[in-house]
């Protein structure tokens, strides 16, 4: 005992140091040695190694589990069951109940749960208070719609197996194996996803400790170290108790991972699984060299400074999968909030004799491993990625249409230091002419690092500073972390304490750690009076000096705890309802953002306006509460290019309103790596500068020549393009398109573009876009996937012929193409803040392919309040063909309509661009819109650069239909 407490003492001291430390000298103390390995998590291990043993064992693994046919019903579009798994030689089972549901949708569910924990047959050691069953609640999280199960599906079933229908006109199929049991799903008869194919499936059941006889040792002697061995023969040593970095779980509840291996057969690439800095094609995590070592993590970390192409777990997880080959995709989504892993092979498909001539093909094998919960898994059968991810947006919702102002360019950094020294920015950027629409404030505007207060020294006066921005229709966002300092006397906590909103230790009690503010407590947002306590806290006569322009960041949400293990929460902590941390801790970032996003939605009575929120930790589920970042990275080049893969990856995993520190967080960026990186950022859908508190200031004003004009041009570009990236999250709303989208999924068929990941399309405006990500590029190879005409965004330089192009790319330029084919939406008058910009005139960029035609979108509304949902906005096709613009209504009109469209009478189109404007307009002066006249200037072909005309003037309004005759 005495020994203990010395040891622990010990540790006490340590980890307060290095919570020290690592407050002061951030950017050096966290480091990759921080964060297990999968050798250092049991569960991962053993379930590798499971893998292992069936795959050395081949034909003769036994897979011992299977379902018993005699249990199985179908009902309403269900198929319910027990799977029984042998647990020892004598023929031992354990019941595992089992529901496979058809949805309306043309999804699938499988969800296996372990009947001695539901029934709570189960006993807890340490006196545990942690509920028994295992953690069911994950839906109620992540999960808003498209439950609603199949009226149409049938079911055959015969001695080993039973046969669903289902989906549109009955063209998916599941075929579920009783033993081994194993699950395919079919499309068009043809097997697209594969359950236990590779037996796999493994759930620790429960089971008693049974304490063995302490080894013998003689005296002055160590006991022998041995790994104890279950009565089965199982290494047991990480069951009970688990320690990593001086920190010892307690596990009450004993093992209870849950695995299963998923094959997608024929399939070569998957992409997915966000959040890891790596390219967006997954690798492999168990082949040979070049390939991983581990397993994608997924445990929602701080992980400051991380590591390029790495596997390893960041802030956030969304375990949703697709898998793509030529013109199919199909996907997965692992409901499951604990811990996970997953494993990525690929084998070639033996040669087929029968295949005529036609190589092998590749499978993508996956084995996916949680430490706790259900196995609960959700398979959709495409075929293309937007369906996958529309069918999984119809689960977990769709992107948050945002404030028009969030998608506009954000200037951050920890900290501007006083209220006087954000006006001072704010006034310097409108005198330079560099349009921004939110400054923000990062945890030193607080006073003692208690959120909601204001350091009275240094920001004695947030109205006024508040008030200064609304001047020029700008925005504050100040940041509110989930940690409350444990302090005398400040009254959050002590509300938090006295209400019992916090998170509990294993023994009931307030859990304390460290974070910024010290000593801390935190706040449980599972609770439902928690998240109602949270909202009264940002009612504007609560939260004083907050007014309608200052909205919320969420840091640190993961959670991070600098004295906790692996940065984060001990894994026995409890929550609401008595639910470890362990079987939460993904869903935990999310709790927090959503509370947050509650509190903005209505701070004062009948004033409502949609919330932004932005969060660094998330899950499945909180595209619907705001926008993402990639987190602490670093002002080096590689940073800058692992940005798109990652935001592409967030994109189709669902959560496309995201970005990365513009300048690196880290660091001082060089001059050129800063303007790149602004270049960049005016692609990302979330655009925000940001840096560490150690670093120089860098505001674009203080660059200098050449660059700050550079970096302006940028903003611009962002700016004059705010029309079509809103239209563009518009869509992203209604049925999950990415914002910013990868080649395979604008160009599904072709196979040589799978791979790129650092050119994308923006929205659908035919934008294709390859921002400079490497050091002194004068030129970049874009790949085009088709034979249209490419235009250069702004020299109109063409470029057409399938393959790569090389297109110039010195310091001032972004590479930009325009694909023949579109209309883009613009607005073109320089403005300081994207408010300003409201009434302004649109510019119509026509980009004409090579049938001569094109067509394009606009989506219009107040870009703050909620009237969109009852029909106060604009959505427009501009089609262009045989001479003749027109511009028809595809909105659906509602009560707000017509009062809108009042209030945007005025708003017109100032400027037509044609672009391939044809050699017969040479001779053209003007032309018909409406009844009147509107001039036209031509300009003809100049060696590569096309002909383009320009219609002045032409006195259409943006919310009318009309026609322009050329
Ligand atoms: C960590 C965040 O990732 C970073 O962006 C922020 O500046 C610091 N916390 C301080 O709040």
């Amino acid at each position: 005992m005495r020994s203990f407490t010395t040891l622990s003492s010990k540790w006490t001291a340590l980890l307060i140091i290095a919570a020290l430390c690592y407050l002061f000298t951030p950017a050096v103390s966290v480091k990759h040695e921080n964060f297990k390995t999968c050798d250092q998590s049991g569960f991962c291990k053993r379930n590798r190694q499971y893998a292992d043993k069936a795959t050395a064992l081949g034909s003769q693994w036994e897979a011992p589990y299977r379902i018993t046919p005699e249990s199985l019903s179908w009902k309403n579009g269900q198929l319910q069951g027990t799977i029984l798994k042998t647990i020892n030689k004598q023929g031992e089972t354990v019941r595992l109940p089992i529901t496979i549901s058809f949805l309306e949708s043309g999804s699938a569910r499988v969800t296996i749960d372990e009947e001695k924990r539901q029934k709570g047959e189960i006993e807890l050691r340490h006196d545990s208070k942690a509920r028994k069953e295992r953690y069911n609640e994950a839906q109620s999280w992540a999960i808003v719609g498209g439950l609603d199960v199949s009226k149409s599906a049938t079911e055959e079933r015969d001695a080993s197996r039973s046969i669903v229908k289902y989906g549109p006109e009955g063209k998916f199929q599941a075929v579920v194996t009783f033993a081994p049991f194993g699950i395919d799903f079919k499309r068009d008869d043809i097997t697209q996803i594969k359950f236990n194919d590779r037996g796999l499936a493994n759930l620790d059941h429960w089971r008693p400790k049974v304490d063995k006889p302490e080894p013998e040792k003689k005296e002055g002697e160590d006991a022998p170290a041995e790994t104890p061995v279950a009565e089965t023969g199982e290494d047991e040593s990480t069951w009970w108790d688990e320690t990593f970095g001086g920190n010892t779980d307690s596990k009450a509840k004993g093992p209870e991972s849950v695995a299963i291996d998923i094959t997608f057969p024929g399939y070569e690439h998957v992409f997915g699984i966000p959040e890891h800095a790596g390219s967006l094609p997954l690798k492999e995590t168990r082949q040979s060299s070049g390939n991983h070592q581990d397993p994608y993590r997924l445990y929602n970390a701080d992980v400051f400074e991380y590591i390029m192409d790495s596997p390893m777990t960041l802030y956030g997880s969304i375990p949703f999968m697709q898998a793509h080959k030529k013109d199919s995709t199909v996907g997965v989504f692992w409901l499951n909030a604990a811990e996970m892993w997953i494993d990525v092979i690929k084998e070639k498909e033996a040669h087929n004799p029968l295949s005529l001539g036609i190589g092998s093909k590749t499978d993508t094998k996956t084995h996916w491993f949680s430490e706790s919960g259900l196995i609960d898994v959700f398979v959709f059968l495409g075929p293309t990625a937007k369906e996958v991810t529309k069918a999984y947006g119809e689960l977990t919702g769709y992107t948050q249409l945002p404030q028009e102002f969030s998608i506009a360019y954000h200037q951050c950094r920890w900290n501007y230091n006083t209220d006087e020294d954000v006006k001072d920015v704010d006034r310097k950027m409108s005198k330079h002419q560099i349009p921004y629409d939110v400054i923000w404030l990062d945890i030193e505007y607080t006073d003692d690092k208690q959120y909601f207060t204001w350091d009275p020294l240094q920001f004695p006066n947030p109205t006024g500073m508040l008030e200064q921005l609304d001047q020029s229709e700008r925005k504050l966002v100040a940041i509110i972390d989930p940690h409350i300092k444990n302090k005398d006397g400040y009254h959050i906590v002590e509300e938090l304490k006295k209400k019992d909103l916090a998170v509990h230790n294993k023994d009931g009690n307030i859990y304390e750690g460290w974070c910024w503010p010290g000593s801390s407590h935190w706040v449980d947002c599972f609770n439902p009076a928690a998240i109602k306590w949270w909202i009264s806290l940002f009612k504007y006569d609560a939260f004083k000096g907050s007014a309608s322009n200052l909205f919320i960041w969420n840091d640190m949400n993961e959670p991070s705890v600098f004295n906790g293990p692996e940065t984060t929460m001990p894994k026995d902590n409890l929550h609401h309802g008595n639910w470890e941390h362990r079987d939460v801790h993904n869903i935990n970032g999310m709790t927090f953002h959503n509370a947050t996003y509650q509190a903005m939605l209505e701070r004062k009575k009948g004033e409502i306006r949609r919330p932004f929120v932005l969060t660094r930790s998330f899950y499945a589920g909180s595209q619907r509460l705001g926008a993402m970042w990639t987190g602490d990275n670093q002002a080096s080049w590689d940073h800058l290019a692992a940005g798109f893969p990652m935001i592409l990856n967030n994109g189709i995993a669902g959560f496309p309103f995201a970005g990365a520190d513009v300048g690196g967080f880290f660091g001082n960026p060089e001059k050129d790596l800063l303007t790149r990186w602004y270049q960049a950022g005016a692609f990302y859908p979330f655009f925000r500068g940001h840096a560490h508190i150690d670093t120089r200031r860098r505001e674009p004003y203080l660059i200098g020549e050449p660059y700050t004009p550079i970096i302006t041009q940028a903003l611009r570009l962002r700016y004059a393009l705010l029309p079509a990236w809103y239209t563009a999250f518009h869509e992203a709303s209604v049925d999950g398109t990415p914002i910013i989208r990868p080649h395979y999924f604008v160009y599904p068929g072709d196979e040589a573009g799978f791979d790129l990941d650092d050119q994308f399309f923006v929205g659908s405006t035919g934008l294709l876009a390859k921002p400079v990500v490497t050091e002194k590029a004068e030129s970049v190879d874009i790949y085009l996937p088709d034979d249209e005409i490419y235009y250069d965004y702004f020299d109109y330089e063409k470029y057409t012929g399938q393959g790569k192009v090389t297109v110039p790319a010195p310091l001032e330029k972004i590479p930009l193409l325009m694909q023949g084919g579109h209309i883009i939406p613009r607005k073109d008058r320089p403005r300081r803040s994207s408010g300003l910009m409201k009434w302004d005139p649109y510019t119509l960029v026509i980009v004409l392919g090579k049938s001569g035609s094109a067509t394009g979108e606009l989506y219009v509304d107040d870009g703050e309040t909620f009237d969109y949902q009852q029909g106060a906005y604009i959505h427009r096709t501009f089609e262009f063909s045989n001479g003749v613009l027109e511009s028809k209504d595809i909105g659906t009109k509602g009560k707000l309509t017509d009062k809108y469209l009042k209030t945007m009478k005025s708003v017109g189109v100032e400027k037509l661009i044609i672009i391939g404007a044809p050699k017969e307009w040479a001779e053209k002066t003007s032309v018909k819109a409406g009844r009147e006249e509107a001039r036209l200037e031509y300009y003809a072909e100049e060696g590569k650069k096309a002909a383009w005309a320009v219609v002045k003037a032409p006195k259409v309004a943006i919310g009318e239909n009309w026609k322009i005759e050329f």
